[in-house]
């Protein structure tokens, strides 16, 4: 763990933002409890998501919520029971397990990602890789299954699972939304729930974690009228790309405009950058700036089972590069598997503008002619001709094909008819963004981390801070209290806003500060004297004066990015 990771730890158990869950037993990897401030910026992490995926594009998204435990079955068609696996290797003498691609990443800096077990054990042989902990020698690389599993109900037969992702549930109930929703493609649905992987060694906070948070968007649409992508909306933005082959090779990631990308097929399906765009502008508004972001695309051994072409968003924070987002094109492959199954039908029917007439050839069978040559022959001949398509029958009446010596063409015949055909049935196809809720957390808190002076300050965006605004009185004064305690009342009406009067000022702007509440507005003597308050910005810790009266509407400017000096009368910090 990096040492800006430690120092993100250490505040964040804290401050309440976030820490390892049952600490009072010991804790386990990979659980975490979000504390009382970390929530309230989660919930405005999935806020922010919210409006950018869902309600920006209401017209064609909307959002649902599924169960976390899934049938067997469920997870059987998506492939879940077969490929969501990951390599693991064990050490002969003190048992430890490790993650067997990462550790030969860790140890041997090569990267090995969708390597098979038998490849990644050649490597952990040729470079002589042993057990970091105790020097033994590794085993042999095997696959481990990252599913919870589960029963449901008392039956143990009825084994079940805690969904890996939300989107088997967006798969499954598809038809239902579709048919609820407007008949209509594109379809986006939406979901923000808890999923479970059963990570095998996680470390590094919140980036791995065992239960977390998905926020995801399966976007279905008919691949050959994909509809009007609106690019427009995201067209001009430029994305830095990694592309799978210069990977390879060591490049580094290159900038395009979004159109291009598509016009270049970089990015291979218009939704998908479409989508993409959309992320890169989401993850801008958690503070982090776009020139520390890059898409890396998957090469083919790296993407997952289901995936056609896959681009991870890659955040490079210090020296970790952590995928914040994942987006995949899908194709139809869930639908089908789901098709298959659960022997549903899950197409949908795209009508024509104007019905296409068709020609369509039958076999017709001369009964007459038929049976007038007896049982046996006529089981025979069915024999013969059933399961045979019309143009094979064809083709054999023309060549005088025979059965027990008879030419087939004096008992059956093919007919060409014409036929109205209005629409036709067809799988769509899914692009899906995929964002983990707790790494946008954990990289927006990395990001806002700042020392200044001896004192922590996290200047998280203001759309992300735990409150907007803190209330104080400069002393533990009656009269003070009172008059800010009618502000921290007022104010609450329209902002989050904490109040605190215990302790000295300094210790509470420096908490205020620590959890990066933006600003401070302070009654002290003067409010008694010219009704004015002062106001303190959490990034420069310049303080203006302003009157009472003014107070919405300076607020009211400062969230919307006015100057602060300009707000108020600066005051003198030896005032
Ligand atoms: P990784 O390669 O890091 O294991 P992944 O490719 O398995 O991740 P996806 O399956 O694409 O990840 O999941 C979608 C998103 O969910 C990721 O981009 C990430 O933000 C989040 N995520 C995935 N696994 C975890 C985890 N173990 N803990 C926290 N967040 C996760
Ligand atoms: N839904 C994408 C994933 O979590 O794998």
């Amino acid at each position: 763990m990096s040492d800006l990771q430690t120092k993100v730890m250490e505040l964040a158990r804290r401050r309440g933002i976030f820490w390892s869950s049952y600490e009072i037993y010991g804790g386990v990897a990979g659980l975490y409890d979000i504390g009382p401030i970390g929530i309230r910026i989660k919930n405005r992490i999935v806020e922010l998501w919210r409006k950018y995926f869902i309600k920006d594009n209401a017209e064609f998204v909307v959002e649902i919520e599924t169960p976390l435990v899934t049938p067997y079955k469920v997870l059987e068609a998506s492939g879940h029971v077969e490929n969501f696996t990951d390599p693991i290797v064990e050490c002969t003498k003190c048992h430890n397990v490790y993650r067997a691609d990462h550790l030969i990443e860790e140890i041997a800096k090569v990267n090995v990602e969708g390597l098979k077990p038998s490849e990644l054990d050649n490597i952990i042989r040729e470079k002589g890789i042993k057990c970091p902990k105790c020097g033994g020698d590794l085993g042999e690389v095997r696959l481990f299954n990252l599913l919870f599993e589960t029963n449901i109900g008392p039956y143990t037969g009825n084994k079940g699972f805690i969904r890996p992702e939300t989107a088997q549930g967006m798969f499954t109930s598809f038809k239902r939304v579709y048919e609820s929703f407007r008949q209509r493609l594109p379809l986006g649905i939406a979901q923000v729930g808890r999923v479970g992987r059963n990570e095998i060694s996680p470390r590094q906070g919140l980036i791995r974690m065992r239960e977390f948070t998905i926020m995801e968007v399966e976007f279905f649409f008919d691949p050959e009228s994909p509809g009007e992508v609106p690019l427009d909306k995201v067209g001009d933005l430029t994305i830095n790309i990694l592309r799978g082959e210069e990977k390879v090779k060591g490049e580094k990631p290159v900038q395009y405009k979004l159109r291009e990308a598509v016009d270049e097929k970089v990015i291979l399906n218009p939704w998908m950058a479409y989508w993409m765009g959309v992320a890169t502008k989401f993850v801008s508004t958690l503070g982090i700036p776009q020139s520390s972001t890059y898409f890396e695309e998957k090469l083919p051994h790296e993407r997952a089972h289901y995936s056609k072409q896959t681009f991870d968003q890659i955040v490079v924070i210090g020296e970790d590069k952590v995928e914040i987002s994942g987006h995949a094109y899908r194709s139809d492959y869930d639908l089908s598997r789901h098709m298959k199954f659960s022997g549903q039908d899950l197409t949908v029917f795209k009508k024509y503008d104007t019905p296409k007439i068709v020609k369509k050839k039958t076999v017709i069978i001369n009964r007459d002619e038929l049976n007038k040559e007896g049982k046996e022959f006529v089981k025979t001949f069915m024999q013969f001709i059933n399961g045979k398509s019309p143009e094979e029958v064809e083709e054999m009446i023309n060549k005088g094909v025979k059965v027990s010596d008879k030419e087939i063409s004096k008992y059956v015949k093919v007919l060409e008819r014409e036929e109205k055909v209005t629409g036709t049935h067809f799988i769509p196809h899914v692009v899906e963004p995929s964002f983990g809720v707790e790494r946008c957390l954990y990289l927006a808190v990395l990001n806002a981390y700042k020392e200044k002076d001896g004192r922590i300050v996290l200047s998280l965006p203001k759309q992300l801070a735990p409150y907007d605004l803190a209330v104080f009185p400069l002393l533990e004064r009656d009269e003070l209290i009172k008059k800010a305690k009618e502000i921290y009342n007022h104010l609450q009406e329209k902002y989050d806003v904490i109040y605190d009067d215990v302790g000295s000022i300094g210790k509470r702007y420096a908490r205020v500060d620590e959890i990066g509440v933006p600003y401070s507005i302070t009654v002290d003597p003067t409010t008694l004297s010219d009704n004015t308050v002062t106001i303190r910005d959490r990034d420069t810790w310049n303080q203006i004066r302003v009157e009472i009266e003014r107070l919405d509407e300076v607020i009211e400017k400062l969230f919307k990015g006015e100057e602060f000096n300009k707000l108020g009368r600066v005051v003198d910090n030896n005032e």
